[in-house]
């Protein structure tokens, strides 16, 4: 994130004597990443240091992942997600779907908010919601983000957080990064600004709104995803929330789907004019995180609107659909289907898509979908995708060129 921020009281020079509040020392902590070369946040707690524990960590029989689907073939995968039952909450009830050496991607259904007093921190990745169904707030030290459906939700690694849910039932798309997920370096100037053609604008994401500290002594639970997938339970002796201020550029923020200003040309455009973030050192690893939405269809009195068949060896490709309306999936995806096809395939259309787009020239689309591509990562599927799998997917274009869409 190119934007530095401040909020709240802040030394103006780091590591000097600073009183946030009277009578109190602050206590300074750096959240960083790359060692101490990246972006990175300087947090000044009220009174304590973040590592008052209180009870000897507890490593839970919860896991967070799911073991990888030995001897699965060479195969395009269809999960619905829309069969995975409501449960739980956010943090407990994660689904790992699909998962590789820098990136996993999973599925979380809560149908109730977090305790007051747990949290979560995920100590080994960095993440990336997409809000398919509900609304609340994300509150973390930073601050509070309010969310709503059809947003992103960017959150560093190391990030303590709770989802408050104003409605019980939820639904996230969860993408989880090795690296920091950040905007596509291509699409700022030389001063860390979006370039006047970028399809993201910085300004419009949704920052933190700074909190009060609290200064409050008792059992604060901290869920600390690590090792892939293992949680450990930390016991805090007050609450985490407890900043009076802090500042850089390392911190949670919210972007709306809607806020991928799309660009069209005369002929279709590839997915990398969608594309909204990335991760690692795209493209050379890491991956990349596309929005398909609304957006003027090619115009060209020839154009096919549907999408070429592609075959992108470097890049296994995931893809969310938020709904159903792109004409590619038609009659095949539900609402929170999820596609994989890995590199080693080609992939194309159902049946007569591109025939069909031709109605679609140079008309506005309606179509939401999330796509993450990997560069030079294999995906695999997990054991829990396995059971939400639709087993006919691998052979439902032949099923489409006979006309039958679903069965
Ligand atoms: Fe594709």
């Amino acid at each position: 994130m190119s934007l530095i921020i401040k909020r709240g009281d802040v030394p103006k020079t780091p590591h000097t004597e600073f009183y946030g509040r009277k009578f109190f020392l602050s206590l300074e902590e750096i959240h960083g990443t790359y060692g101490f070369s990246g972006a990175f946040s300087r947090k000044m707690h009220l009174r304590r240091y973040p590592t008052v524990q209180m009870e000897m960590p507890k490593l839970l029989s919860l896991s967070l992942t799911s073991p990888i689907l030995q001897k699965a073939p060479l195969s395009p995968y269809h999960i619905l997600t829309g069969k995975i039952p409501y449960q739980g909450t956010i943090e407990r009830s994660r689904h790992c779907l699909l998962k590789g050496p820098s990136a996993a991607i999973s599925v979380s259904k809560p149908d109730r908010t977090t305790g007051e007093n747990e949290f979560f921190r995920n100590a080994e990745m960095h993440e990336c919601l997409f809000v398919q169904e509900g609304n609340g707030v994300l509150a973390s030290e930073y601050g509070d983000i309010e969310f709503k459906e059809k947003q992103y939700l960017v959150i560093p690694k190391g990030t303590t957080y709770q989802f408050r849910l104003s409605k019980r039932r939820a639904f996230f798309l969860i993408i989880e990064s090795l690296y920091p997920i950040r905007f596509a370096p291509h699409y700022l100037n030389g001063e860390g600004q979006a370039t006047l053609m970028s399809p993201v604008i910085e300004t419009e994401i949704g920052m933190p709104v700074f909190k009060e500290p609290r200064d409050i002594s008792g059992k604060f639970n901290i869920l600390s995803k690590h090792n892939g997938g293992r949680v450990t339970k930390i016991v805090l002796g007050h609450h985490p929330f407890d900043l009076v201020g802090w500042e850089g550029a390392l911190y949670p923020f919210s972007f709306d789907s809607s806020d991928h200003h799309s660009i069209a040309r005369e002929i279709h455009t590839a997915p990398p004019v969608r594309q909204t973030f990335q991760a690692g050192n795209a493209p050379h690893s890491g991956f990349s995180i596309c929005t398909f939405r609304a957006q003027v269809e090619g115009w060209n009195i020839k154009d096919v609107p549907a999408p070429y068949a592609h075959y992108n060896v470097d890049s296994d490709e995931m893809m969310f659909f938020s709904n159903t309306t792109y004409g590619a999936r038609k009659g095949i995806v539900e609402p929170g289907s999820i596609t994989f096809h890995p590199a080693g395939l080609p992939h194309s259309p159902h049946g007569d898509a591109a025939k069909e787009s031709f109605k679609s020239r140079g008309k506005l689309s309606d179509y939401l979908a999330v796509m993450l591509d990997t560069f030079f990562e294999s995906l695999l599927p997990t054991e829990k995708a396995q059971k939400f799998c639709d087993p006919r997917y691998p052979l439902s274009w032949a099923k489409a060129e006979l006309g039958v869409v679903k069965e």
